[in-house]
């Protein structure tokens, strides 16, 4: 009879039993008298120990390299040292592919390389960790509206029009008319509220951002509640209830996970409601204010320390390095060399920017969106996501309700997540009266004639209602603690990456 396929998470149910496995070669070392093989099955990783004496397995894993996919039979045995506790003594070993030569080495990599191997990169410990931790945040944003009995409504991706300002539109040929990716699902979703009372979407949206950031992509995910009947403190509690839902998934079932990615859980742990708010004119005042330069200054002397700190080791490490002899060793030391190289040109280039940012800060004017350097500046001042409300109506979207005591204002809220992340949420109540949208479609220059249907929607038992959008991508790169979002998603879409 044959053993049955377990999976590596399900080893510890197996104790004692020969059982087989299928997966890839991790890792693999061996001496004279007996071979360590790390396999990697998606699930988990096991070691796998292949004695000499066990023929034809020593020589068959011989002919195996990094990333070869097999089966093998063994019996599991408990063991303290191995990673999960259990460890396979094997007796038999099939090579389904050896994959000779795998690009990606277990050295270090520069990162253009490493996506432009985007679809074997996937398979680290490191990628695979992200992307468990996005499907978790993805399930818990369902979980969420679902229970709070909302309706989740598809909005089209091919869409007429702009929704998020022209400047970012993708055209696409739809039988011979331009039309445009979806930057958003808002306005379609605003329409089913007014059927459904609660409605969410969830899917990709589009937007041509002409700029390199470590924020922005091209293609992102994108969940939006629309609500009927919601004002500002609705919207303000439904994201924040939503944010902490997220995080406590996370932390409750990707402790090892967090581990391998090296971030922090502390932090997470500090995220509970209430968050603290503030209206944009104190975000502003908060910018240019003496406490801001004083902190701005302190991160300035702790980087140029830290830019030292830097540069002596790795002058440590290159002396090191000119006399090791070994090459296993030639190889950690140079992998360490250019893991602190890349975080001397990152500190560098904090150091190089903040007497900017510092200015800037210090002056900014009141009407100004606020870009991403204020957004660092001011989500690295609270411990909790920042709720940020108010903001001038002339920099915002057309569809964003004033507030009727100052109406120079929307009744808007962006969601800026901590540690210098930035903006994770945005949203708004939504202009409700017909001639009142009109009026600043007009003024924004927007021929009407395509948006009648939005318009109707004012016209026949229009109420007051409201939503928001929350980045799936920008909150994973947050959750996780990486400093560019294009991890974030299997196949990142960004300015000058199309490949795989
Ligand atoms: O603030 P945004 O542009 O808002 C909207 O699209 C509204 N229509 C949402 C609504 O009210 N229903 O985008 C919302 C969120 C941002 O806070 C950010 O998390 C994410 O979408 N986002 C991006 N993420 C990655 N790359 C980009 N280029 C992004 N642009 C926005
Ligand atoms: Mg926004």
């Amino acid at each position: 009879m044959p053993h049955p396929t377990v999976s590596i998470a399900d080893l510890s149910r197996h104790l004692d039993q020969t059982v087989s496995l299928q997966g890839w070669v991790e890792a693999l070392r061996s001496s004279g008298k007996v071979a360590f093989l790390l396999l990697r099955d998606g699930t988990g990783s096991c070691q796998c120990v292949i004695e000499a004496r066990t023929e034809p397995a020593f020589t068959a894993v011989a002919g195996l390299h990094q990333e070869g996919s097999l089966r093998l039979t063994g019996r599991a045995r408990p063991d303290d040292r191995a990673p999960g506790g259990v460890e396979i003594a094997v007796e038999t070993i099939e090579v389904v592919q050896s994959a000779e030569g795998y690009p990606i080495a277990r050295k270090a990599h520069g990162v253009d390389f490493l996506l432009q191997h985007r679809h074997l990169w996937l398979r680290s410990a490191r990628q695979t960790a992200i992307a468990r931790i996005r499907h978790t945040v993805i399930s818990a944003i369902r979980g969420y509206f679902d229970d709070l009995g909302f309706t989740l409504v598809d909005t089209p991706i091919l869409a007429p029009g702009a929704a998020e300002g022209a400047g970012t539109l993708f055209t696409v040929d739809y039988f011979g008319e331009p039309v445009y990716l979806a930057q958003t699902g808002q306005l379609y979703l605003e329409a089913a509220a007014q059927a459904l009372g609660k409605v969410y979407c969830f899917g990709p949206t589009f937007r041509a951002e002409k700029s390199k950031t470590r924020r922005h992509l091209a293609e992102f995910w994108m969940v939006e509640p629309e609500v009927a009947w919601a004002d500002l403190p609705d919207l303000e509690a439904l994201a924040e209830g939503l944010i902490c839902r997220v995080v406590e998934r996370v932390l409750g079932g990707h402790r090892a996970d967090l581990d391998r990615l090296g971030r922090d859980p502390a932090p997470l742990e500090a995220i509970r409601a209430p968050f603290p708010r503030v209206t944009y004119t104190e975000a502003v005042e908060i910018l240019r204010s003496p406490e801001t330069r004083a902190t701005l200054e302190a991160e300035q002397a702790r980087d140029l320390a830290a830019v030292e700190a830097l540069r002596k080791e790795i002058a440590g490490l290159d002396s090191q390095l000119g006399q090791a002899t070994k090459a296993w060793k030639q190889e950690k030391l140079g992998q360490e060399i250019q893991a602190a190289q890349e975080r001397l040109r990152e500190l560098e280039m904090a150091v190089e920017n903040r007497p900017g940012h510092m200015e800037d800060a210090a002056a900014f004017a009141w009407g100004r969106d606020l870009g991403g350097d204020e957004e660092t500046i001011l989500s690295r001042r609270f411990d909790r996501p920042l709720v940020i409300t108010r903001y001038p109506k002339a920099a915002k979207a057309f569809y964003m309700k004033s507030d009727p005591e100052n109406p120079r204002v929307a009744l808007n809220l962006d969601i800026l997540a901590p540690e210098g992340y930035g903006e994770i949420v945005g949203g708004s109540v939504r202009e409700d009266d017909l001639a009142a949208l009109e009026a600043r479609m007009a003024e924004e220059g927007m021929d009407p004639a395509p948006y009648q249907w939005y318009l109707d929607l004012r016209r026949y038992g229009s109420v007051p209602h409201g939503g928001f959008g929350l980045g799936v991508e920008r909150t994973v790169a947050w959750i996780c603690g990486l400093r560019h979002i294009r991890e974030t998603i299997a196949f990142p879409r960004f300015m000058g990456r199309l490949y795989p």
